[in-house]
């Protein structure tokens, strides 16, 4: 049981945007693909959900080959993702977004919620109660009401994040969703993500920050130019001087190596 990335290569044209990636999220991990713009984080994204081709390589959930699956498909094998950049109806409400993601787990089709047999409205109540609360969960009961062309970007992101969650999914794809959010709504975004990942689902995260990397990876994978420049639990990586030095900077560096200090005194 696991998504299962191996050897991936996408070129679009002569742009090569993953060189031989591989990457495994298994069922309640957390792992986190950190890279500066253009590495291939949102592709490697897109390759997971079917939304690019694959030049080489193959994607397998839980065991089965879906490098040549629609994305639609994979969707109901119980993958949900949000968008770097939202596509959304600004017109539409946080509480009709967030319901909407309870549409791919529902057992009624579409001539049955025409018809509304009692079964569909008893279906409605308990996905209205949950969507209540999920809504309660991610901070934005009081923006139930509120249209998403009136929120800023990254609670846009958040009531995505929240959409997502409420699909039930047993992989969850979360590309920036910290963006644009107060540190109070990235603290609560965090222990949601947690808290879904101990319900036992498997969630890949792309952030850039690299303190919010830390305190929620299990696994972090370092991409640069298309190609995994490193990977490892968070800790190893700020032992890793050349990581340190050319993805975080020295600046970072010295701050790293003081956090190292720290902690080792800390555990003395
Ligand atoms: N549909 C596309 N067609 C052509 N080139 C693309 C396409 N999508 C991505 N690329 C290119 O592939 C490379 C990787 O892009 P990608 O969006 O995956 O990077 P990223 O790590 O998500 O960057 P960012 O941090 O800016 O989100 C870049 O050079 C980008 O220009
Ligand atoms: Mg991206």
């Amino acid at each position: 049981m696991s998504i299962d990335v191996k050897r991936l290569s996408v070129r679009f044209g002569g742009v090569v945007a993953l060189d031989d990636v591989s990457v495994r999220v298994d069922p309640g991990r957390i792992v986190t693909v950190i890279g500066p713009n253009g590495s291939g984080k949102s592709t490697l994204f897109n390759s997971i959900t079917g939304l690019v081709p694959v030049t080489e390589g193959t994607v397998h959930i839980d065991s089965e080959d879906v490098t040549a699956v629609s994305a639609h498909r994979r969707i109901a094998q119980g993958l949900a993702r949000t968008f770097q950049t939202p596509r959304f109806d600004p017109r539409v409400s946080v509480e009709e977004a967030v319901l909407c993601g309870f549409f791919p787990v529902s057992s009624a089709g579409i001539v049955a919620s025409m018809f509304r047999p009692p079964a569909v409205g008893a279906q409605e109540r308990a996905f209205e109660r949950e969507g209540t609360a999920i809504l309660a969960d991610f901070g934005l009961e009081d923006l139930r009401h509120a249209a998403l062309g009136e929120l800023p970007m990254g609670l846009v992101r958040l009531v995505e994040v929240a959409r997502a969650v409420a699909n039930r999914p047993r992989y969850l794809l979360l590309d920036e969703p910290a963006a644009g959010l107060t540190r109070a709504e990235q603290m609560l975004l965090a222990s949601e993500i947690r808290r879904v990942a101990r319900s036992g689902v498997g969630v890949l995260l792309v952030e850039h920050n690299f303190g919010m990397v830390r305190e929620l990876s299990d696994h972090a994978v370092v991409l640069d130019r298309g190609r995994l420049l490193a990977e490892g639990h968070p800790d190893d990586l700020m032992r890793d001087a050349a990581f340190v030095s050319t993805y975080l900077g020295s600046s970072h560096a010295r701050h790293a190596a003081t956090m190292n200090e720290e902690s080792t005194h800390g555990a003395q």
